[in-house]
């Protein structure tokens, strides 16, 4: 099989780097969230607000909060998500919780970083389907945010820059340390029970590792989907190919994060595995060309649930009042 190589090269950096215990000497491939530093608390706030504000789409009634839901794992936990007009989205919404540690954004990558990423969705026609200009119009005409967008930029700027940067601001205050695994990676023997620990070993022995990897136990490579033996989808997606052009990226996609993967079902871009089990019977069958039994199967899934971390504990923001000037939502294209 061409894939061999490749296969054993994951299978080597895997098996020869990490198969050490924690405690003993070499470091562990995943490593524990940081909790997050807000440098700008006026900025943060001001990007929670926008994230929760429905007024940045067509409708008045979609917000960042819509698809990824901060109460749910940073997902909406739909196959693919739902936007204006009631229109299928062509996949499966990441989480945006770690979503700062990815390498770039969107499953193929499209977005270099959070900032690059946020204006997406608000012109999104099927997702916010507004566009820049009026998004911008809109704040412009409500006096509180104008207030807000001058105490975090310390001027009287007030466009999609800004917008974006306060979006990301936030986003990058989305982590979510302190889950057993990272107490156990941290010395706390008592935080996985021995079921746990068999998966974690398992995850490392069997090769999930070498592209699970790094704090957000992914997130930093883009992978072929079906190295092994080929993932059968009507997804049209072709991944990074859609990005780059290039044959030889096709069927690649980052590797998502599997912190908190225990919340943010359904599984893969096209969301088709329903449970964490399926998602991992079919990674070990078509990224590795292995069989887990039943009993293996459940301890990685038990291993994979070590990983919720503690959720951001947020009060929801109250959003300044629209004003006589500002635009009316659209929430329906008929009148
Ligand atoms: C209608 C649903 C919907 C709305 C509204 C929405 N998103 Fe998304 N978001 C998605 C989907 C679907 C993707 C994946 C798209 C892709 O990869 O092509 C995504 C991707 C992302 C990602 C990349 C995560 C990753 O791991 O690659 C971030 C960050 C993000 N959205 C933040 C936002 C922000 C901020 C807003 C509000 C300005 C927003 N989203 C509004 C559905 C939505
Ligand atoms: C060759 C790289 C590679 C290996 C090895 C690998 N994965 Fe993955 N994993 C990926 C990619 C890429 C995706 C996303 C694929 C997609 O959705 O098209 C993914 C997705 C997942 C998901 C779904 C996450 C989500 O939010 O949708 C889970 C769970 C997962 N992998 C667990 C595992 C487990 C357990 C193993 C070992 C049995 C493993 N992976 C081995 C690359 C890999």
């Amino acid at each position: 099989m061409s894939c061999k190589p490749i296969l054993s090269i994951l299978l080597f950096a895997a098996s020869a780097q990490f198969t050490s215990p924690a405690s003993a000497a070499g470091p562990e491939p995943i490593t524990p969230i940081q909790p997050a530093q807000v440098r700008n608390p006026a900025m943060v706030e001001l990007g929670k607000q926008l994230f929760f504000d429905p007024r940045l789409s067509k409708s008045g009634f979609i917000s960042c909060n819509s698809c990824h839901n901060l109460s749910m794992g940073g997902t909406d936990n739909l196959r693919s998500s739902i936007g204006h007009n009631w229109q299928q989205g062509p996949i499966n919404s990441p989480t945006v919780l770690n979503a700062k540690f990815n390498a770039a954004q969107f499953w193929d990558g499209r977005a270099a970083d959070l900032k690059a990423q946020a204006g997406g969705p608000v012109a999104n026609p099927k997702e916010m389907a507004f566009s820049h200009a009026l998004a911008v119009e809109v704040l412009q005409s409500i006096p509180g945010y104008v207030a807000a967008f001058k105490q975090a930029f310390g001027n009287q700027k007030l466009g999609m820059e800004e917008v974006t940067q306060a979006i990301a601001a936030f986003e990058e205050t989305l982590v979510t340390p302190d889950s057993r695994f990272d107490k156990w990676l941290k010395g706390d023997r008592r935080a996985l029970t021995r079921k746990e620990q068999e998966g974690y070993r398992l995850f490392k022995e069997s090769g999930c590792i070498a592209c699970h990897n790094g704090p957000a136990v992914g997130g930093n490579s883009f992978q072929k989907m079906g190295l092994v033996a080929p993932y059968q989808t009507s997804n049209p997606a072709q991944g990074r190919a859609d990005v780059t052009g290039k044959e030889a990226d096709r069927f690649h996609f980052k590797v998502p994060t599997l912190r908190n993967v225990e919340l943010t079902y359904p599984y893969f871009h096209d969301g088709g595995a329903a449970t964490l089990a399926e998602a991992v019977d079919t990674m070990a069958r078509i990224q590795l060309g292995r069989q887990f039994s039943a009993d293996e199967n459940a301890k990685v899934v038990a291993f994979l649930k070590t990983l919720t971390g503690k959720q951001p504990r947020l009060q929801l923001p109250v959003l300044p009042p629209s004003s006589e000037k500002t635009l009316r939502p659209q929430p329906f294209d008929h009148p």
